[in-house]
């Protein structure tokens, strides 16, 4: 058997379409969805990332400000930075890209983002509303494989999902989900005991560890569904996740790639998350 292909760039480019729609029935009533991007310090991933935002905020009609601050702007200067945002009415969301330097406290920076703004959904009422169903806004990264499962039309009711790591941007939301879809869910972590006796049992699989080689073929029931978040480099420096995407393919029945999977839908589902702050705040 060879996996079917859950293509996350195809998928981000119809997610897409449809944002820039809707952005431009937003335009009529006179809003423009206006995404604030705070980077501080010169972390050379964030950089790549905060310029992919940027850009795809631009592709798709939605207005971005990106504020650069070096690594020694101090954590009152960037509270000060948040709170004028939080009273912007032309911005609607707000997203600090992560890690910050180590004198800012990146919690207490999230904190002080209005949750009608926090397009990350990082903020704990996002996390509240998540776990008790209550309206907010999701993860991205979760979000988005969420939309990949939808999108090959899986039904999750009463299959068994196994979330592999437990992290609060990616596995713990993941878990809450798929549970929101009425799947049955095991979450593994760095202690956990015999890991491929789990995986073995699940119809789906979301690896989000940062680790390669988490997942391989032998872990893998025939046909389950397998979705990797990892963002890692091989031994020649080329991208890859935490699945081995080889050996896996030939066992799944879905499989997402990297690169070219979960990434490009996470920031699909900023821009989805930064236009519904806009429809909301719409009078
Ligand atoms: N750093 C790595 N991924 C993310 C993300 O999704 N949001 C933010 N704010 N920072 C990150």
């Amino acid at each position: 058997m060879t996996a079917q292909i859950i293509d996350g760039n195809a998928l981000s480019r119809t997610l897409r379409a449809q944002v820039a729609v809707r952005a431009t029935t937003l335009q009529a009533l006179g809003i423009t969805p206006g995404l604030a991007v705070i980077l501080v310090g010169d972390n050379p991933a964030s950089q790549v990332y905060v310029r992919n935002k940027v850009k795809a905020c631009e592709d798709s009609g939605l207005r971005s400000v990106l504020e650069k601050y070096d690594a020694t702007f101090s954590e009152a200067d960037l509270l000060a930075r948040v709170d004028a945002l939080n009273r912007d009415p032309a911005i609607h969301g707000i997203l600090v890209q992560l890690p910050l330097p180590a004198h800012i406290d990146a919690q207490k920076v999230i904190e002080a983002i209005s949750p009608a703004k926090d397009v990350d959904g990082f903020h704990v009422a996002s996390a509240g509303a998540l776990m008790t169903g209550l309206p907010g806004f999701w993860p991205c990264t979760p979000h988005g494989c969420m939309k990949m499962l939808e999108s090959i039309g899986y039904d999750l009711r009463g299959k068994h999902a196994v979330v592999i790591g437990r992290s609060n941007i990616v596995g713990k939301p993941m878990a809450l989900m798929l549970l929101g879809q009425n799947a049955t869910v095991t979450v593994c972590h760095s202690a956990t005991r015999d890991l491929k006796a789990l995986t073995l049992q699940a119809d789906v699989i979301v690896a989000a560890v940062g680790k390669r080689n988490v997942l391989t073929a032998d872990m893998v029931k025939p046909g389950a569904v397998v979705i990797d978040v990892g963002m890692n480099r091989n031994d020649e420096g080329k991208l890859c996740g935490d699945v081995d995407f080889d050996g896996v393919k030939t066992v799944a029945g879905w499989i997402t790639p990297v690169p070219g999977g979960v990434g490009p839908m996470t920031i699909t589902m900023l821009l989805v998350n930064t236009l519904e702050a806009a429809e909301r705040s719409a009078p």
